[in-house]
């Protein structure tokens, strides 16, 4: 095992947000072929939140990022950056990051978006890493927001009951010394399984016609049993190998926080790294899987709650279209 990395940057504040609107399972019985005791058994999820009409993503991002640099007892003046991970955005063009920004008022600062879904929070924060690590930026806001609902085929009952609408943003920074912080990352990308999950038209491929849309071409296609099966191996794998990349062993870390994607696949993944489930955070039931807004929203809520706290080592891991995924190490 290597030995521990001295981190560069550490997560000094976060935030989350989740429209007031739910639809539970027993609402999704009256209009689907579905029930309760399938969706609860097969996924964990009892009900999921839903962006209210006008509600866009940027907005849901705005409110978690406020959140977080509240936490972080810092002004939007304060952020040298902007990163938004999202499938869902705004529009194709600009970046729903640039909406954030203006809707922030934060100004003269690079703001982007990284394309990674479920993996984006990953994905985003080991970008925001590198940047702090060499000095160019110091401050950086990264969010993962999805408005899923509006990506959904609501007659598709394979995907519409899995997923859910919200944001969760962490304000990075300097770590200063000392062990708080960044220990590890590491992403990873198989383009090789890229039709496994995707959002098929709207882009060069496949550009929108009035045909696409009524075929509903412009919503979210997922080979659900292929996804679960490699979602077990990689969630675990890249869990293991960012363990070995921060010199730490997994029964030195104290919380896992893993995409919320079904239950099954936690428990398997909690079984390969031979760890009880009660060191998963585990929120699934009430918001489902909101994509790149799964791991900051459940950091958030156990931050917020009690149940982590300062100094304790926390393992983050998440997969999603592309396929892409990731894990992460964090001292808090
Ligand atoms: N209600 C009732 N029955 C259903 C439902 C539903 N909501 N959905 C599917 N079924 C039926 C199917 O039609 C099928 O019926 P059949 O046997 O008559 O054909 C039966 O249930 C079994 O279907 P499967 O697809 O085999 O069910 P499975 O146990 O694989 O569960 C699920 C499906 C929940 C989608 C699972 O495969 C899964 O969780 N996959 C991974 C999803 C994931 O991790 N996504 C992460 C990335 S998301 C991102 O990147 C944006």
């Amino acid at each position: 095992m290597s030995a521990q990395r001295v981190p560069k940057s550490r997560i000094l504040g976060t935030g989350h947000y989740v429209p007031e609107k739910v639809i539970s399972n027993f609402d999704l019985e009256k209009t689907l072929e579905t029930s309760d005791a399938w969706i609860t058994e097969r996924t964990g999820i009892r009900r999921r939140h839903v962006a209210a009409d006008g509600e866009v993503t940027s907005d849901m991002a705005a409110h978690a990022a406020r959140r977080a640099l509240a936490d972080a007892g810092l002004e939007v003046a304060d952020i040298d950056m902007i990163i938004v991970a999202t499938i869902s955005g705004d529009s194709p063009m600009p970046a729903t990051a640039a909406f954030v920004q203006q809707k922030l008022g934060a100004q003269n600062i690079p703001a982007f978006d990284v394309l990674a879904a479920c993996a984006g929070f990953i994905f985003g924060i080991t970008v925001a890493d590198q940047f702090i690590s060499t000095g160019t930026a110091r401050h950086v806001l990264v969010i993962g927001s999805e408005l899923m609902s509006s990506v959904l085929d609501w007659q598709d009952r394979g995907t519409c009951v899995l997923f859910g609408d919200g944001a969760g943003a962490v304000v990075l920074g300097p770590a200063r010394g000392g062990d708080r912080g960044l220990l590890a990352t590491r992403i990873f990308t198989d383009g090789t399984l890229a039709s496994t999950l995707t959002i098929p038209a709207g882009g060069s491929t496949e550009p929108l016609t009035s045909d696409g849309l009524l075929r509903k071409r412009n919503k979210l296609k997922m080979m659900g049993k292929q996804v679960f099966r490699t979602a077990i191996k990689y969630l675990a794998n890249s869990s293991l190998a960012v363990l070995e990349d921060a010199g730490l062993g997994i029964d030195q870390v104290d919380w896992i926080v893993a995409h919320q994607a079904n239950l099954r696949i936690l428990s398997q993944v909690a079984d390969k790294l031979g760890v009880p489930m009660d060191k998963f955070i585990i929120n699934i039931h009430d918001v489902g899987n909101t994509s790149s807004a799964s791991i900051p929203i459940a950091l958030d809520e156990a931050i917020r709650d009690g149940r982590i706290k300062p100094g304790q080592t926390i393992l983050m891991s998440a997969l999603g279209s592309g396929i892409s995924w990731g894990a992460a190490v964090v001292r808090m």
